[in-house]
């Protein structure tokens, strides 16, 4: 059995200069889905996968996400004096030493962001969620990872097939042999040219690595866009450790963009029962 995945790192330094000017004062991992902001998502989903650490990489302006996740005294206090439950705080109260931070005083790229995690990460397994793309699936996302993680260890990274027209966007891989949801990757490459992707299938931002990645990234080298890239690491690990895609069974909404927050916020209210009645009324006039 693999040694069990404990630690979650969260990338969460980003400008999010597409979600401008929402984004000048609050981090876009605040911005919300419904009624809760989108970092809620991906930590429940961590949470769900067994997931005991929250290793948020901040920058400058992201203390906004450090405080939702501490207790608020005042206002469970105002809550209990007017008699209301304190239940709905509940996914946002963090236990004792669940949250660490660690800040990425430069926007480097992802890799660069995962590396600045190193030493709160140690010397075992961890993953890695990019907020942004929001994972909708039953299981979670990453609960199914760890399932599968489980069986055979090593690497493994979420895929997702979009259409070739959008292959430049994202980090590909180059598939081998498949079993099941779990396909051999025998190759990596961010951000593709157009056309010369080595399949459609896409990573979503959903990762388990082994510690050895951090070494790989040590070397600080520059890829696509003369970022660090979390692709380029993992495919150096190619060599020396498995590393394989599996294909989520979910649904995937990227919300990092203004038109994609508004499609995430219609299916996640479409799903809510609290909320969706009222919702599929005014889409129905
Ligand atoms: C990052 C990763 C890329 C991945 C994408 C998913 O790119 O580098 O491999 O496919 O997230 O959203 P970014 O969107 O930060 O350019």
């Amino acid at each position: 059995m693999p040694t069990r995945v404990r630690k979650a790192v969260f990338p969460v330094a980003g400008l999010g200069t597409r979600l401008l000017p929402a984004t000048k004062s609050i981090p876009k991992e605040m911005v919300t889905i419904v009624d809760r902001p989108l970092i809620q998502y991906a930590v429940d989903e961590a949470r769900e996968a067994g997931i005991e650490q929250l290793i948020f990489v901040t920058g400058r302006g992201k203390s906004a996400l450090v405080d939702y996740f501490d207790q608020a005294f005042e206002l469970e206090a105002t809550l209990r004096d007017k008699g209301k439950g304190l239940e709905i705080l509940a996914p946002s109260n963090a236990k004792f030493g669940e949250v660490v931070t660690v800040r990425q005083q430069r926007p480097l790229g992802l890799g660069h962001a995962v590396w600045c995690a190193r030493h709160i990460v140690g010397d075992e397994p961890f993953a890695v969620l990019l907020p942004d793309e929001l994972m909708l699936g039953q299981p979670g996302c990453l609960a199914q990872m760890v399932e599968a993680y489980d069986r055979v260890g090593g690497n493994l990274v979420a895929a997702l097939e979009v259409p070739d027209s959008e292959t430049h966007k994202y980090g590909v891989i180059d598939p081998g042999t498949s079993d099941g949801r779990l396909t051999e990757i025998r190759g990596m490459v961010e951000k593709p040219a157009p056309g010369t992707a080595p399949s459609n299938l896409m990573l979503p931002g959903r990762y388990i690595l082994q510690p050895e990645v951090m070494n790989a990234l040590d070397a600080q080298e520059t890829g696509a866009g003369g970022e660090i890239q979390l692709t380029d690491a993992i495919a150096k690990l190619i060599r020396s450790q498995p590393v394989h895609a599996y294909r989520f069974e979910g649904e995937r909404y990227d919300c990092g963009s203004a038109a994609g927050f508004v499609i995430a916020n219609l299916a996640v209210a479409l799903q809510r029962e609290d909320v969706a009645p009222t919702v599929k009324a005014f889409l129905s006039r």
